[in-house]
C-alpha cells in the first residue's frame, strides 16, 4: 500500500496484552474529531488512558496496523457474551493523517476473518450519523445500516469458518509477526549505526 507519508507497507497483526501502552499512545494521538467519532462523544485523555488499560479484557481481539514500526490504526473486537458468543462489537481508530489510505478497510477485513474463525456470526459497529467514512467502510463489507437520529448501527454477517479461513488467519498472523521481527531488527541496526555517526559539533 502506498501512503502520502512514503512507501511504507503496513504490518497488520494482533496486539499482545503487553502492548497496551502502544494502543494507549495511538489512541492519545487521535485528534479531537477522530476521538469523538471513535467513542461517540467527546472524551478526556484520562478516559482514553483508562480505556486503553482495559482493552485486553477477556475475549477481546485487538488488531493493529503498524507503519515504520509505529501503531497508527487499530480495530477492536469484543464478543458480546463470555461463552460461545455469536455476536461481537467492533470499533476502529485510524490516526488523522493516515485516514483514507485503506488502513481501516484492511483492519476490518482482518477482524471479520478473526470473528468468522471464532464462530462469531454478526459484527456490530456503532457510529455517529455524520460519520460517512465509517459507513462507507462498513458498506464495502455488505453491512446493513440502521439509522437512528444521531447514530448508525452497522451490522456485518461473517461467513462460517472453513479450513481455508483458519489457514488464512494463521498465514496472516505469521506475516504480521515476521513484519514485527523485521522492524525490530531494522530499529536495532539503526541504533547501532547512530552510535558510529560523528556527533555534531556545537557551533
Ligand atoms: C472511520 C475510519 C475507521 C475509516 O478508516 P480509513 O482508514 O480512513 O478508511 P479507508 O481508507 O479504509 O476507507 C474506507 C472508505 O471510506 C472512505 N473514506 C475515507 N475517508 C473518508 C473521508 N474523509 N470522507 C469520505 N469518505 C472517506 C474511503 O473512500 C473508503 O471508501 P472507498 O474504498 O469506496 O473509496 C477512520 O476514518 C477513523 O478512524 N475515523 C475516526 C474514528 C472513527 O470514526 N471510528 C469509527 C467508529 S468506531
Amino acid at each position: 500500500m502506498m501512503t502520502e507519508q512514503g512507501d511504507a507497507i503496513p504490518v497488520i497483526r494482533r496486539l499482545w496484552p503487553a502492548e497496551a501502552l502502544l494502543f494507549r499512545d495511538h489512541m492519545l494521538r487521535l485528534d479531537t474529531d477522530s476521538r469523538r467519532s471513535r467513542f461517540g462523544s467527546s472524551v478526556s485523555e484520562e478516559f482514553v488512558t483508562h480505556y486503553a488499560g482495559r482493552v485486553f479484557r477477556s475475549g477481546s481481539i485487538v488488531m493493529g496496523a503498524f507503519l515504520d514500526g509505529t501503531l497508527r490504526a487499530a480495530g477492536e473486537l469484543y464478543p458480546l457474551s463470555e461463552i460461545l458468543a455469536q455476536e461481537a462489537e467492533a470499533a476502529f481508530s485510524v490516526e488523522t493523517e493516515y485516514q483514507g489510505h485503506g488502513l481501516g478497510t484492511l483492519l476490518m477485513e482482518r477482524l471479520i476473518l478473526a470473528a468468522r474463525n471464532r464462530g462469531i456470526r454478526t459484527l456490530q459497529m456503532n457510529c455517529l450519523a455524520y460519520n460517512r467514512p465509517m459507513q462507507k467502510m462498513a458498506r464495502k463489507f455488505d453491512a446493513d445500516l440502521a439509522f437512528d437520529s444521531d447514530t448508525v448501527i452497522a451490522q456485518v454477517v461473517a461467513p462460517f469458518p472453513t479450513a481455508m479461513s483458519l489457514a488464512e488467519e494463521a498465514n496472516a498472523e505469521a506475516r504480521g509477526v515476521a513484519g514485527a521481527i523485521f522492524q525490530a531488527q531494522r530499529d536495532a541496526a539503526g541504533r547501532v549505526f547512530e552510535m558510529f555517526l560523528p556527533t555534531p559539533r556545537a557551533a
